[in-house]
């Protein structure tokens, strides 16, 4: 009897392991996985870019000033504040998990990360400086050309060793472990009643018709106003700037929303400042349904268990100016 009891007994576990693991592919969000095959020296010299101010032409603004990390990735401002407080057309999206977005920007037109990277340093509206005087800055201070040539094994720094860099850094940027992801794994206490009725309403209602996938969302363009048209407070057209077809207005990269609290406020205008709000305008936007409040609540609750373990790691210190090295410009 004895004998059997402990083949029994693994054939139930695994049986109900595989159960598990099967509900869990069932579902259209799937768990997020850590980010695979990173250089870590590229990593610690990408990190570093990503605080440098130096690489805007006031040495006072950085990617983390746009994409705080201590934020979720956000500057929980409607539009960014850049280069002479120049107010920006957009709102910032996170770039926690953005490496799993089909493409990058609302309007998806940049290609990936390494894409993405170069724009901002040169953008006038946002850090305001070109590509040629980011990498003047670089080669000036003597611990970046050290740890170029350590990373890149080359004598000059170009600026696709500096994209590449950030690249691999923004890779590491995943949030895994989230209370929904926990569940998903098969904890099934991880949520609690008014959370799983909001997973439900979410799934049954047709919101994960868009916000599906290990992101959920960020794998898809999608029109912003189905059913009714929404009233924007930005100029911005979405996917036809970058596909030049009339059929594309208004389409816009589906957000993730994973950490979604964290990333208020929300649309491509930043116009809704509450997740209650967000989620009234998709429901009745994108899907013709008007959820009662105690709906909404759930929903919302619901999102909140999407926010994951956030980034963690010592802050980069700097190597510093040379003499040298250009100086701040008004
Ligand atoms: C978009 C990274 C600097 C504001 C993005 C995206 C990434 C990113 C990955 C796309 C995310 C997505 O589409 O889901 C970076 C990096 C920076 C940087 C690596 C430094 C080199 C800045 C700064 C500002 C800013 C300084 C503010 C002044 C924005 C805005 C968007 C954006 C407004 C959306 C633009 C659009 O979709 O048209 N950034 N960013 N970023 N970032 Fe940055
Ligand atoms: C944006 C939730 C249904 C497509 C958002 C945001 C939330 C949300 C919270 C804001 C995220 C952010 O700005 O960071 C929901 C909920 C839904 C739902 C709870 C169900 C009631 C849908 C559907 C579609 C869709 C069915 C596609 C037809 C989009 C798009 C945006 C967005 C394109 C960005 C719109 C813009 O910024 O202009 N959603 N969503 N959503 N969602 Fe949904």
């Amino acid at each position: 009897m004895k004998r059997t009891i402990l083949p029994v007994a693994v054939a139930l576990l695994s049986g109900l392991a595989a159960q598990t693991a099967q509900a869990a592919m069932d579902e259209p969000i799937q768990v997020i996985r850590p980010p695979q095959n990173i250089n870590l020296g590229m990593v610690e010299l990408g990190k570093k870019l990503y605080f440098d101010p130096r690489l805007s032409k006031s040495g006072f603004i950085s990617c983390n000033s746009c994409h705080n990390l201590s934020m979720g990735g956000t500057d929980n401002i409607p539009t960014s504040i850049g280069d002479k407080w120049q107010q920006g057309p957009i709102n910032a999206p996170t770039v926690l998990n953005s490496s799993l977005n089909v493409a990058q920007f609302w309007d998806g037109r940049a290609a990936d990360l390494k894409e993405q990277a170069g724009g901002p340093i040169a953008n006038p509206g946002e850090m305001a400086f070109s590509h040629t005087l980011a990498i003047d800055v670089l080669e000036s201070i003597p611990g970046y050309v050290r740890e170029f040539k350590q990373v890149f094994g080359s004598d000059k720094i170009d600026i696709d060793q500096v994209t590449n860099a950030i690249a691999e850094f923004e890779k590491t940027l995943v949030t895994p472990n989230s209370r929904f992801d926990q569940w998903l794994l098969g904890k099934k206490d991880a949520l609690n009643a008014t959370e799983l009725a909001g997973y439900q309403l979410f799934k049954n209602s047709g919101c994960v018709a868009c916000h599906n996938g290990e992101a959920v969302g960020g794998n898809s363009f999608q029109k912003m106003g189905v059913v009714e048209p929404y009233k924007a407070s930005s100029p911005a057209e979405g996917r036809s700037a970058v596909t030049g077809k009339d059929a594309d207005r208004f389409n816009f990269k589906v957000p993730t929303l994973r950490n979604v609290e964290m990333t208020y406020p929300y649309f491509h205008d930043g116009a809704a400042n509450t997740l209650t709000e967000a989620v009234d305008i998709m429901g009745r936007l994108q899907l013709g349904k008007k959820f009662t409040k105690e709906e909404n609540a759930q929903i919302v609750a619901f999102l909140k268990t999407l926010t994951g373990d956030q980034p963690s790691f010592t802050l980069p210190i700097l190597p510093p100016s040379s003499d040298s090295t250009p100086r701040p410009q008004p």
